[in-house]
């Protein structure tokens, strides 16, 4: 039996009536639900999936306009086409039934004719009110959709294939009554940058993924990357979006692709198709034809995805392009530093272990790890023979030294985003007891990216050869942090920070070890 079939109420308290609509309606593929009165109508409404309901007036019970007033009256049911089947003509009848909702009337003794163009013309109008009012709630879907995205996208932690996850599940049908929506959603993602090295290139280039709905939950299963050989991809950085009904598809170019999807036992009839060098995505199986309208929806879906893998990767571009100037300007300051070797980053590296080691956000110290770079590029406007100098500081060559704080944090300068390298640069000497420069701050006055450095920088400074001194090792290195060698102190430090060194100490020897040399 066709699940489809339209089933029509029928409501008479003739049998005999009854039969003859049966006769009349079954042979032209409709299902006839019968009623004998106003309250086994009102019965048959719940039970049934009931597309279009026949009306005698006069009822036992409950009468015809009863019957249509309580249909029309329930949020459910209203939808239903109502038409009476009445021998009356009066006028008076026919405004009560106007009155109580009814769609139309057809008069008794029955025109064969007249009621099947009528139900007919019913249900059209009944199918395109549905699909209009499903297009509607695509719509508003859509852009409650986009708001979402607006609200919580970023694009330095974007990933192309969960954006496309997170859209198919509201695109796809999750339960037997969404018309409107795909059964089956075929994706190829070209990994490849460029669509030429694709085009030139192996099925490795594309990646292959089916969607379905399995018992709500979304299920995405690799098929074969092969398959894009059967496709004829339009010309480099164009696309192509279409429709086609299970009729069209044969002449349209695909026949390969969908005989491909077939021994893949997806059935591709009713489709809707986004094609493009570098990215596909193709809907299949809507439980009714499709339109240009489900062309669009999908077409816009895409193009949000799209449009934001781009807006993302430019977005990381940019944001590498600073982190590498970031590293450049670093690099530049050590040019007179005698052997500095990777110092930079591994104090970035230090830093941000402790950040993490405290409880700051990943972001934070991400973002602590690059800017942590840049502490000393002040020493730029210091003498390299005071830079170099293979022995102890006078005291005038030291307070040049102390100025290099300064001298980086006016190199920084006052953009938002340089803005932390700014602090760490001006505060990384700063000492917890006060006894520290630039300025002798104490305790938390000390921001704490400066208290974080300022061991980190220390740690390092130690560990290797300077042209004072010689590199010393990592127990000896650890005793003169944590317990002081009339130098350094252990109150010249944060005791949180000193606490957070202690604790993550062997990694701070891993990370040395990695990045010396
Ligand atoms: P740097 O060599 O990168 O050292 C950074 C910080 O590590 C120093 O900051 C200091 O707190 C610590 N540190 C470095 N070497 C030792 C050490 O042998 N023992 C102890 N206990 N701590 C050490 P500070 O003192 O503010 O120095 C800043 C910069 O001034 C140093 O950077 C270095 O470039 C220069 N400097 C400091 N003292 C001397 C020195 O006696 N001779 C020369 N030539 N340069 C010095
Ligand atoms: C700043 O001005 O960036 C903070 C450094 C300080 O406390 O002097
Ligand atoms: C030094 O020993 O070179 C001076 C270190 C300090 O400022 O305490
Ligand atoms: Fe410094």
């Amino acid at each position: 039996m066709n699940p489809t079939k339209p089933k029509i109420l029928c409501v008479d308290d003739e049998p005999a009536n009854l039969k003859l609509l049966e006769a009349m309606l079954e042979p032209r593929g409709y299902e006839v639900v019968k009623a004998e009165d106003g309250i086994e109508a009102l019965e048959k409404i719940k039970e049934h999936n009931i597309a279009l309901a026949l009306l005698d007036v006069m009822l036992p019970k409950v009468n015809g306009f009863e019957v249509c007033r309580m249909i029309k009256g329930d949020e459910m049911y209203r939808h239903i086409p109502v038409v009476f089947v009445t021998g009356l003509t009066a006028q008076e009848d026919r405004i009560k039934g106007i009155a109580a909702g009814a769609e139309d009337f057809v008069s008794k003794p029955f025109d064969q004719g007249e009621i099947l163009a009528r139900i007919d013309m019913l249900l059209k109008v009944r199918d395109l009110n549905n699909r209009l009012n499903s297009a509607y709630n695509t719509i508003t879907n859509l852009i409650t959709f986009g708001k979402n995205i607006a609200m919580t996208f970023d694009p330095l932690d974007f990933d192309f294939l969960s954006r496309i996850d997170s859209s198919i599940a509201r695109f796809i049908k999750n339960s037997p009554d969404m018309i409107d929506k795909p059964q089956i959603v075929v994706v190829g993602i070209a990994s490849a940058s460029s669509p030429l090295l694709v085009r030139g290139g192996a099925a490795g280039g594309w990646q292959w993924y089916r969607y379905e709905s399995d018992s709500g939950e979304l299920r995405r299963t690799p098929i074969d990357s092969g398959i894009y050989k059967y496709l004829e991809l339009p010309p480099d950085g164009s696309s192509k979006t279409a429709f086609y009904n299970e009729a069209d598809l044969r002449g349209s170019g695909l026949g390969l692709f969908t005989d491909k999807l077939e021994t893949m036992s997806v059935k591709a009839s009713n489709m809707v198709c986004f094609v493009s060098g570098a990215f596909c995505v193709f809907a299949v199986n809507y439980a009714r034809a499709v339109s240009m309208f489900d062309a669009e929806v999908l077409n816009s879906i895409v193009m949000q995805d799209l449009y934001l893998k781009s807006l993302a990767s430019q977005v990381k571009e940019t944001e590498d392009a600073f982190d590498y100037l970031v590293f450049a300007l670093a690099r530049a300051a050590e040019a007179n530093d005698e052997d500095t070797g990777n110092h930079i980053m591994r104090v970035g590296e230090y830093c941000a272990l402790i950040a993490r080691q405290l409880g700051m956000p990943e972001k934070f110290s991400d973002i602590f790890r690059i800017q942590a770079t840049l502490h000393d590029v002040g020493k730029i406007h210091v003498s390299p023979l005071v830079l170099k100098k293979p022995g102890k500081l006078t005291p005038e060559e030291f307070e040049q030294m102390k100025r290099h704080p300064v001298y980086g944090a006016m190199i920084l300068g006052d953009h938002v985003r340089l803005k932390l390298a700014k602090s760490i640069a001006l505060t990384h000497h700063e000492r917890w007891d006060g006894s520290g420069y630039p300025y002798g701050l104490k305790g938390e006055q000390i921001p704490i990216e400066g208290r974080i450095l300022n061991i980190a920088d220390q740690y390092d400074a130690l560990r290797n050869p300077r042209p004072y001194k010689p590199a010393l090792d990592h127990p000896t290195t650890y005793k003169i942090i944590a317990e002081g060698d009339g130098r350094t102190l252990p109150g010249h430090f944060d005791p949180a920070v000193l606490k957070a060194f202690k604790e993550t100490v062997s990694q701070f020897e891993d990370i040395y070890e990695r990045l010396k040399g």
